[in-house]
């Protein structure tokens, strides 16, 4: 859906992007990660034109995109950014209403959509009348990603869409966004610098460093890195333990018939991640959870070796 070919931008005389090389497919989330300065903005903007590379080629849909005019990118390619980027003169509605009026659809149907981007961002229909500086900056990024989908493009750029709110609002965004996500099969490709953030949400994981691409695999598939060389490193120690968060307790447990009662063993809910299932082992000095429903019946047993032996599965 989106390939970057060898693709080079320099400024005078220091290369932002050096010879980057990815592919995205259709419906994949893919995270860019890499530190501050390696090129992820830059890369990212070269597939909507907003930057234009001197050299390599950027296809969307096996389409070169300088064949495309840089406006009917922009219009059909969804764009998120820290800032948001609000229209500050504009409510929030005609934010959000912006594409789909340059693209010419009637008005009654861009009320509608307007009404239905908010409630999909979790914002009531009278959101619309409100007005950026009224708006706390999660609000304002829920807003920003109701305004890139309004066209409903196939693709979207977001470029560290939630860096600026507060930790607990990011992790409701991120949920909220792939629950979006699952409905929507967008083709993401989705900056950050937060390695949690990239294990959260990502199909696919591109590390990148000095302006190019090291490293696009699965998030478990990075399990197995060497802790020792760039990328390691960068997703630090951590990692191994990072990405149980993808995982449920209903997934790997033991149901009750199979092993009997654990009289004693701290519960947790099936709906749980495998990380919180380890935190909680961790802190009560246990190697076994009582695991219980959504109605709160028991429903099995974890035991910290069910935990551990999920990396089996992984390479
Ligand atoms: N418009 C620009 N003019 C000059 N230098 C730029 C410009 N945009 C980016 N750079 C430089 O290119 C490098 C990569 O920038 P950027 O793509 O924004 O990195 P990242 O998004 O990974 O933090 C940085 O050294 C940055 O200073
Ligand atoms: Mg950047």
């Amino acid at each position: 859906m989106i390939r970057f070919r060898n693709i080079v931008k320099s400024y005078g005389s220091a290369r932002a992007v050096d010879g980057a090389d990815l592919e995205i497919a259709p419906g994949e989330l893919c995270v860019l990660i890499g530190p501050s300065g390696c090129g992820k903005s830059t890369l990212l903007r070269t597939a909507n034109r907003m930057v234009e590379p001197d050299s390599g080629e950027v296809f969307v849909d096996g389409r070169p995109v300088r064949e495309h005019p840089p406006e009917e990118l922009r219009r059909g390619i969804g764009y998120v950014i820290q800032s948001v980027g609000l229209f500050p003169h504009m409510t929030v509605g005609d934010n959000v209403a912006v594409v789909p009026r340059l693209l010419g659809i009637d008005k009654g149907e861009i009320a509608g959509r307007v009404d239905r981007m908010l409630e999909l961002v979790g914002l009531s229909p009278e959101w619309s009348s409100r007005w950026p500086r009224e708006l706390s900056g999660g609000e304002a990024q829920r807003v920003g990603v109701a305004r890139a989908l309004a066209a409903d493009p196939p693709i979207l750029l977001m470029d560290e869409p939630f860096g600026s709110v507060d930790p607990l609002t990011r992790v409701r965004l991120q949920r909220e966004f792939l629950a979006i996500q699952r409905r929507l099969h967008k083709t993401v490709l989705f900056v950050t610098h937060d390695v949690e953030e990239a294990i959260r949400l990502a199909d696919r994981i591109a590390v990148m460093r000095s302006g190019r691409i090291l490293r696009h695999a699965t998030p478990e598939e990075f399990v197995a890195t060497d802790a020792e060389d760039f990328v390691g490193e960068f997703l630090g120690l951590e990692y191994g333990v990072e990405i149980l968060s993808r995982r449920r307790v209903r997934e790997v447990l033991r149901p009750a018939a199979e092993i009997g009662s654990d009289p004693g063993a701290p519960s947790i809910r099936a709906e749980a991640s495998l990380k919180e299932a380890l935190g909680l082992m961790a802190a009560r000095r246990v190697e076994c959870l009582s695991v219980t429903d959504g109605e709160g019946r028991r429903a099995g047993s974890l035991r910290m070796e069910d935990v551990l032996g999920t990396w089996k599965a992984c390479p």
